[in-house]
């Protein structure tokens, strides 16, 4: 059996569909935007930051997550934080990407809605044109924030159905369930955005179930603890509801102790459309190619089960059934070119 090298990983078409634009700030980005803006930072050097990214749970990391965010304060700004992501993309053959962007992370600081939106839809609209990736862009709710505040954003997002696709729900998990946002994911589905949710990371198996069942998602983001409940996993795979996935982000936040405990393999071998993404890849040491060879090597997975990964991540994305098959006939032209 051929062994998965990191050289097959990095030749093979991706697609992305857990990433949070705010999380892809590196640390040199981070003190360049602090200079330009003027924004004090809690750090003096980029070493100091890296060695600061040590983190027992979530909401460790969202802690310093938040901090960070505070030297995005322009439209150019939020263009370059983007197009940095996407160049990274780019060079690891990522063909489709779906973006989480949180307004409320900048509305809360008087940025602009419109100044996020316009600098990130900006440096989709480049990446396209210069390199052929395409986009989803996805709006999550704080859920540690009210939900009337969600009823607030939504409203800014209402003029800008055409650029924003889809809601999602993130920030700290457990004591903020996906029912409480409920009258919230009714409102914006009746608008026409596609609902996604972050639920069974921290949270139980139960805040899975209310995102299918009280939220109607179409995908699920994480979703790790479906494997402590069989009922649960027989309708993921039923439904084909698929899972967004974050190894590396998981053993940094500590939700699996060990890589080699990572449910991924289990949930794929029930038939769960599982998928390999990013989650945050500036806080968590790894882009899609990091992400997928460190699944791959702690799980021992043949060629044959990330190309299945792969091929979920199309089948999962967002996009017009045009551009699905030029996603799947560029990874059939990539099994064949080893045929
Ligand atoms: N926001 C950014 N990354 C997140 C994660 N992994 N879980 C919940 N909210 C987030
Ligand atoms: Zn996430």
């Amino acid at each position: 059996m051929q062994t998965v090298t990191p050289e097959f990983i990095a030749g093979m078409p991706k697609a992305e569909l857990h990433l949070h634009i705010e999380g892809t700030l590196e640390p040199d980005l981070m003190f360049y935007l602090a200079e330009r803006n003027g924004v004090s930072l809690p750090f003096e050097t980029v070493e100091d930051v890296r060695k600061a990214y040590h983190f027992s749970n979530l909401q460790d990391f969202l802690d310093i997550y938040y901090q960070g965010a505070r030297v995005l304060l322009t439209e150019d700004d939020f263009y370059d934080l983007t197009l940095e992501y996407l160049q990274r993309a780019y060079e690891q053959n990522v063909w489709h990407t779906e973006i989480f962007f949180d307004p409320q992370t900048h509305t809360e600081r008087g940025v602009a809605f419109e100044t996020v939106l316009n600098g990130i839809t900006a440096a989709l609209k480049q990446a396209d044109e210069d390199w052929g990736i395409t986009s989803r862009l996805i709006m999550c709710f704080l859920r540690h924030l009210d939900e009337q505040a969600a009823f607030d954003t939504l409203a800014q997002a209402m003029p800008h159905r055409d650029k924003i696709y889809g809601v999602g729900l993130d920030s700290s998990e457990v004591g903020h369930p996906p029912s409480k946002f409920e009258r919230v994911f009714a409102k914006a589905r009746e608008a026409g955005f596609v609902p996604v949710a972050h639920a069974g990371e921290e949270g139980p198996a139960e805040y899975i179930w209310e995102a299918l069942d009280r939220l109607h998602v179409a995908r699920l983001d994480h979703g790790n603890r479906a494997v402590d409940d069989p009922a649960l996993v027989e309708r993921l795979a039923q439904d084909q509801i698929a899972l967004t996935m974050c190894p590396l982000s998981n053993l940094k936040l500590c939700v699996v102790k060990d890589l080699k405990d990572h449910p991924l393999r289990r949930l794929m071998q029930k038939g769960v459309r599982v998928t390999v993404n990013s989650d945050d890849p500036a806080y968590f040491g790894g882009y899609m190619n990091e992400n997928y060879l460190a699944i791959a090597r702690a799980l021992e997975l043949t060629r044959g089960e990330v190309l299945t990964l792969a091929g979920n991540a199309f089948a999962a994305s967002f996009v017009s059934e045009s551009r699905r098959k030029e996603l799947f006939d560029g990874l059939a032209r990539y099994v064949a070119s080893f045929a």
